[in-house]
């Protein structure tokens, strides 16, 4: 790629209220991002709020991309980024990793849509079985949402039972999602138990009892804030689910890239199905639901009593094509667990300086996946943020933006394989800058 410039380092206000720091970022982002504020009044005029994927808007408008390589991104303003979102870690690989775009230009060139079974599905299939120990057999998909959905509804065809039940504040798909009420979920009768708190878990399971189909969750809550689930809690799920005959499904859609085989083999549990997506497309569409082959196996076709599962593109080339390269010849066992291990580092360190810095910041995550947090404690549990808190997220963000440095506005950091622990430490000292800077508004909102 060619050296562009980073965004354009804005002069700081010295001081105001939290509003006028608001006012003056969004001024000068406005400013600066000329071709992308454009791009977006353009896009408004067809897509509701000019957006298709909510997660991506942020005010006072996104950035549009225009271009990417490893672990940078360039806008349509020419600004070019350190790319800390890593595709809502869907993007894993780094932007056009050599191997992935080689196979994908082969693929081409042999033709995309067969309506036919491809060599790669089964490569895939048997790779992604010998990586995930609860994994005995699996269905492809389209995107991690359908996975969740599939399993669900597999968990209750299998069970002969209604009821499903998830973790306050977790996020499993845009009609499955728990951080407060989604009038667009789909109509499950679901009953809601609180993160890391196995007593009132077990009792919730326990009075919901012979209707329970199927518990989901996360290992580690993702979108709501990368906060890790207790390995006791996640234990203690397995046997109060197992008690009353429901049953346990992990959503390892974001986990599945901790260790070679995910959060469920780093703790040695079994949960009866697993849910794929993100990366293991290697960067295209992506969703896989596996699990127990006693209940998979209801999905062969030659079998009379088989559940259908349709999908036009569940076996699209290009998915299986870069899924395959991507788990075979890139993300190897061995590259996975350093990878999980420099992320650890990174998150230590950026810790270290949260705390030298004496502000009511706190990060919290695991290996190459985590989240900042305003508040005078770290999180252990999905929370909804006190007023204020998003305008902190947003003064941040944009002033971040400024230095050349994207996350996700809620705060979220993923790590993508071309990143470098310079290229965080680098990251690291710019947001510890930041928040140095806006202190005054930082203690004001959150107290000390
Ligand atoms: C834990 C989890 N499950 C499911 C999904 C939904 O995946 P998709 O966006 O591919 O539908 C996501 C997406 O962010 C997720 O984080």
């Amino acid at each position: 790629m060619s050296a562009v410039p980073s965004a354009a380092k804005p002069c700081e206000p010295a001081s105001g209220s939290l509003e006028s720091l608001i006012a003056h970022e969004r001024d000068l982002y406005t400013r600066n991002n000329p071709n992308s504020l454009a791009l977006y009044r353009k896009a408004k005029t067809s897509l509701p709020g000019g957006n298709t994927r909510t997660v991506l808007h942020y005010s006072p408008f996104p950035i549009t991309v225009r271009r990417a390589q490893g672990a940078h991104i360039v806008d349509a303003d020419g600004h070019q980024y350190q790319d800390f979102l890593g595709e809502y870690t869907a993007g894993l690989y780094g932007h056009s990793h050599p191997k992935i775009a080689q196979a994908l230009s082969r693929a081409l060139s042999d033709g995309l849509t067969f309506g036919s079974p491809t060599e790669q599905e089964g490569h895939l299939g048997a790779l992604i079985c010998e990586r995930f120990p609860a994994v005995e057999r699996l269905r492809f998909c389209n995107s991690g949402t359908e996975a969740n959905m599939l399993a669900l509804s597999s968990a209750r065809a299998h069970t002969g039972r209604t009821d499903i039940m998830v973790v306050d504040g977790s996020y499993h798909g845009g009609v499955l999602s728990f951080a407060g009420d989604n009038p667009l979920n789909a109509p499950f009768p679901t009953h809601r138990i609180p993160f890391n708190d196995l007593v009132t878990a077990a009792e919730t399971i326990n009075t919901v009892g012979d209707r329970l189909a199927a518990l989901i969750i996360e290992p580690m809550i993702g979108a709501g804030g990368c906060i890790p689930a207790d390995a006791d809690f996640l234990k203690g799920l397995r046997e109060a689910t197992e008690a009353v005959g429901g049953l346990l499904i992990f959503d390892e859609v974001m986990t599945s890239r901790h260790g070679p085989s995910g959060l469920h083999g780093m703790y040695g549990l079994l949960p009866d199905l697993v849910t794929f997506g993100k990366y293991l497309g290697g960067g295209m569409s992506f969703g896989a639901f596996g699990g127990r082959a006693d209940i998979l196996d209801r999905f062969d076709p030659s079998r009379p009593d088989a559940w259908p599962h349709a999908g036009t593109f569940n076996n699209n080339v290009f998915s299986m094509t870069a899924g395959l390269v991507g788990l075979s010849e890139i993300y190897t066992p061995e590259v996975a667990e350093a990878f999980f291990a420099q992320g650890e580092r990174c998150r230590e360190k950026l810790a270290e300086s949260l705390s030298a810095l004496q502000l009511p910041v706190h990060v919290t995550g695991m290996g190459s996946m985590m989240a900042l947090h305003f508040g005078l404690q770290a999180p252990r549990a999905p929370y909804s943020p006190p007023p204020g808190y998003s305008d902190l997220y947003e003064l941040v963000h944009l002033k971040m933006m400024a230095k050349g440095q994207f996350y996700a506005r809620r705060g979220m950091i993923n790590l993508s394989l071309p990143v470098t622990e310079s290229m965080f430490r680098d990251f690291a000292s710019d947001l510890i800058a930041t928040l140095d800077l806006c202190s005054d508004a930082i203690l004001e909102t959150v107290g000390s």
